[in-house]
């Protein structure tokens, strides 16, 4: 009987979850000699959104631009362990790192749209990407995942004007669709609402849920409010060390983790 109660205690809370779409294994992250995250290892499942939550400063950008290589663009980063995509690893000599990002594509802290059109912000990866045939093709693409990421209502009458002429919640949401136009299975967020007020926040965390078991979701976010709301899973970081990853509704109701529960409950930020 204790065995039993146990082993409920210990379930896998993927364990109905299906194959991952990435995995980390064992990955620890350095900058030069300092060490950013240490040893972390965790599945990602498409049906899911993720979130990576804790302190400033803890690694959750670090780890999250490990999966799809865009460490790779700091001198001194380094990355050790095993990153699969689809069980591939990432980190494979000769794999093609522009077709990585198609695949596993990155939405930042602030809005970074390209200063050109609305339309060329969504037209130029399919179009480097040889994803559309010819003009039709490409139209259909820049109206779909305008559609998708909630935005072709408010632009459909002017995508020759400037992104970055529009307000901030509304650049932010053109950056999904011009991440959802190259037809991603991963979806990487960093902090995407904190440089936008509530009603552009809550705007993007509805596009979030839409989107959710399209695409494998993983966000970055400081508030916990926001984590609850848009996650179905949650992993905690302290340090550069992943603490705690389960349901999104047991990490906020009963971690296991004291170093979980003094963050939840606000004791450490
Ligand atoms: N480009 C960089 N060069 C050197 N150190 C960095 C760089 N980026 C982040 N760090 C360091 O790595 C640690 C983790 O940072 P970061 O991943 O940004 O944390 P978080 O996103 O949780 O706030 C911090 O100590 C930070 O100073
Ligand atoms: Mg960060």
């Amino acid at each position: 009987m204790a065995d039993a109660i146990a082993h409920e205690e210990t379930a896998d809370p993927f364990a109905d979850a299906g194959p991952a779409k990435m995995s980390a294994r064992n990955v620890s992250i350095f900058y030069g000699d300092k060490q950013a995250i240490d040893d972390v290892s965790l599945d990602i499942h498409t049906q899911y959104v993720t979130a990576f939550i804790g302190p400033s400063g803890c690694g959750k950008s670090t780890f999250l631009r490990s999966l799809n290589r865009m460490n790779d663009t700091i001198a001194s980063a380094r990355v050790k362990g095993e990153i699969l995509l689809d069980g591939e690893d990432i980190y494979r000599s000769r794999l093609d790192v522009v077709q990585l990002r198609a695949r596993v594509g990155m939405v930042f802290q602030k809005p970074n749209p390209f200063p050109k059109s609305i339309y060329e912000n969504i037209a130029y990866g399919p179009r480097i990407h040889g994803l559309a045939s010819g003009k039709a093709e490409l139209d259909q693409i820049v109206e779909k995942s305008l559609q998708r990421a909630g935005l072709w209502d408010e632009v459909k009458d002017r995508l020759g004007d400037s992104g970055t002429a529009l307000s901030g919640g509304q650049q932010q949401r053109l950056c999904i669709a011009r991440a959802i136009a190259v037809d991603p299975e991963v979806i990487l967020m960093d902090e995407p609402c904190s440089a936008l007020d509530p009603i552009a926040t809550a705007r993007i965390e509805e596009l979030i849920d839409d989107l959710r078991g399209r695409y494998a979701i993983v966000i970055v976010t400081h508030s916990m409010q926001q984590a609850a709301r848009v996650s179905q899973r949650t992993a905690f970081f302290h340090l550069g060390k992943m603490v705690e990853y389960d349901k999104t509704s047991e990490i906020f109701t009963n971690p296991r983790e004291v170093r979980t529960k003094d963050y939840i409950t606000g004791r450490y930020g």
